[in-house]
């Protein structure tokens, strides 16, 4: 039997980015350094980054087709991540982002189109074979949704042996008050520094501290926090932490944390420590920042 895959459900979009050695004034006529199209979307960076690390991976999500699909999905092929999983939807638009990546400080700016395009639904997710994953991640979107979904892979694994249940991950990265019923499910949830500071905490200890009341009995809770590197609580109360490991030049923080989750995601699912876990997420997310993209990181 082929090995069973890591599954990252969430969005994938087309990222225009151009890169500057200074960030621009607005309503100046002036020339970036490079311009490249590169596949994005949190759910679909982490599916690259475990690619790179050698997990047999999946994308689950929403495509519209024509031009624009075709690279992504061309883009998928490239890094061997599954797109047998992929919504095909016949309305609404492949979601673009305009980028702007500062060489100089490594600083990313995003300007989202991400409106007319449905999202996987719950029906959508019941067509999956289960039994294919070994890991489930789903970036929080259309959280009523998910939540449906999360259930049904719980469902899943009451009827499993021990060694053979899926285990699962949510990130809360937007500060959207719809996605943070997702707290509640997971053995990992991810909640990202914005989210963090929207519900008014300055520092990721103090955040899982803080939070820890919102997920599952026995799930772990992390948060990345930039040059800070990364802490996780779990339910034995002890505090982990791994301060980040900074490249020699910060040139694109475009998916760091896109790139931290899926090496914490990897790690674990080889059945790494969290500790072990935490680091082994903030030195590939700081390989990544010292690069332009994600070639190289391993
Ligand atoms: P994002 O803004 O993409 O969500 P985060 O700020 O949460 O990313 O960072 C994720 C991880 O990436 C951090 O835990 C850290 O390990 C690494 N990282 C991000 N920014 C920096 C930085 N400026 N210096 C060193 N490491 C960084
Ligand atoms: C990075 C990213 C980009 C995308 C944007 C969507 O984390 O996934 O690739 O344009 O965020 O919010």
């Amino acid at each position: 039997m082929a090995e069973k895959q890591i599954l990252c459900v969430g969005l994938v979009v087309l990222d225009i980015i151009n890169v500057v050695d200074r960030y621009p004034e607005e309503d100046t006529d002036r020339r970036c350094l490079s311009q490249r199209w590169q596949r994005g979307g949190n759910a679909s960076n982490s599916c690259t980054v475990l690619s790179l690390l050698g997990a047999p991976c999946a994308f689950m999500g929403s495509l519209a087709p024509g031009h624009v699909a075709d690279f992504l999905v061309a883009d998928f092929g490239r890094r061997g991540v599954d797109v047998s999983q992929v919504a095909w939807q016949s309305t609404g638009e492949t979601p673009c982002s305009c980028c702007i990546v500062n060489s100089a400080n490594g600083s990313r700016t995003i300007l989202l189109f991400d409106t007319n395009l449905p999202d996987v639904s719950a029906e959508d997710f019941e067509k999956v074979d289960l039994s294919r994953f070994k890991w489930i991640h789903i970036e929080g979107r259309n959280a009523s949704e998910q939540v449906k979904m999360l259930q049904r892979i719980e469902e899943h694994n009451s009827r499993q042996p021990l060694g053979q249940r899926i285990q699962m991950s949510v990130e809360v990265e937007k500060p959207r008050e719809e996605l943070f019923q997702l707290f509640g499910y997971g053995d990992v949830v991810f909640v990202s520094k914005d989210v963090a500071r929207h519900l008014g905490f300055q520092a990721a200890a103090d955040a899982l501290r803080g939070l820890y009341g919102r997920v599952r009995k026995g799930a772990w809770l992390v948060c990345a926090w930039a040059e800070e590197g990364a802490d996780a609580l779990g339910p034995d109360g002890r505090l982990l932490h791994s301060d980040a490991f900074p490249p020699p030049r910060l040139v694109d923080t475009l998916g760091a944390g896109d790139t931290f989750n899926a090496a914490v995601i990897f790690s674990l699912s080889q059945g790494q420590k969290m500790q072990e876990a935490l680091r082994f997420g903030c030195q590939v997310a700081g390989r990544k920042c010292g690069l332009q993209g994600f070639d190289g990181i391993v």
